[in-house]
């Protein structure tokens, strides 16, 4: 019910655009990166998101906000259409909820900055810089409503992966997994962002997760780990130490990396 999108970063990688355009707003053909990120939470069963932003961010909230002058005006010109897409950011049920994260100290950090609202339930997570298609939501299943289906099945974590490129393994979180079937396996330990030469296979972390509330007690204990930043990966991998269940879950869909310049231009393309 709960899902958490850590928004706070900087998007040094789409200046001079995000000097006053926060990254999550940058569009993917007519709707802002957030917006995708959103539909799938909500397509998974989430009625309450947490958005752990910062001073910069602003317009994340006024974009999720009620427009009046503009709803009223379109109301006012019949404009129906564009009505029902201003007013359809959010549906009714769902509530967004704001929470600081007042440095910069990893992703890690940015999640634990959601524990007085997600409590020790489990909960998901969705990084909204990978952007996951599998056709328009109400034709196949998002990403994260396959992973919190295997989750609520299986009792355990749910973590996406994907295989990339041997030599790209110092850009992700890395599993060693056992597999189970052609989708899942079972994690038996992860590290964030190994060279190649020790990365113990090319099975990347990719930006989803379903993880236990036990998850935020581990991160308080957690120290700085890869670019010295409170790591999520850390943190997950000791929950597996004290035997906590986490799959690996190779989802149904194709992801973007809208991180990058290339991967958002190709998000647009597919959109188109
Ligand atoms: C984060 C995670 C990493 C994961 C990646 C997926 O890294 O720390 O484990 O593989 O997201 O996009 P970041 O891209 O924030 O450096």
């Amino acid at each position: 019910h709960k899902v958490v999108f850590p928004v706070a970063g900087l998007g040094t990688r789409f200046l001079p655009a995000t000097k006053v355009v926060a990254k999550e707003m940058l569009p993917v053909l007519d709707k802002p990166l957030i917006q995708y990120a959103v539909d799938e939470a909500v397509d998974a069963g989430a009625d309450t998101l947490i958005f752990v932003t910062n001073r910069y961010k602003h317009a994340i909230a006024d974009y999720f906000d009620k427009a009046y002058e503009l709803e009223s005006k379109l109301q006012e010109k019949g404009k129906d259409e564009l009505l029902a897409l201003v007013q359809g950011t959010l549906p009714k049920h769902v509530r967004a909820i704001f929470v600081t994260q007042p440095e910069a100290l990893g992703l890690g950090h940015a999640v634990l900055c959601a524990k007085p609202v997600v409590g020790d339930e489990p909960f998901g997570v969705v990084l909204p810089d990978d952007l996951i298609w599998n056709g328009a939501i109400g034709s196949g299943k998002g990403a994260l409503r396959q992973m919190a289906e295997l989750a609520d099945a299986q009792q355990a974590g749910v973590i996406a992966v994907e295989e990339v490129p041997h030599d790209q393994t110092d850009k992700y979180g890395i599993v060693d997994a056992a597999p189970i079937d052609e989708r899942s396996a079972l994690i038996r330990y992860m590290v964030e962002k190994p060279k190649p030469a020790d990365a113990p296979s090319n099975l990347a972390v990719v930006g989803r997760y379903v993880l236990p509330g036990r998850i935020f007690q581990l991160l308080e204990q957690t120290t700085p780990g890869a670019g010295g930043e409170i790591q999520l990966t850390d943190a997950i991998d000791a929950l597996l130490k004290e035997q906590g269940k986490v799959l690996a879950y190779r989802f149904e869909g194709i992801r973007f990396d809208c991180g990058n310049k290339a991967g958002l231009v190709r998000a647009t393309m597919h959109m188109a």
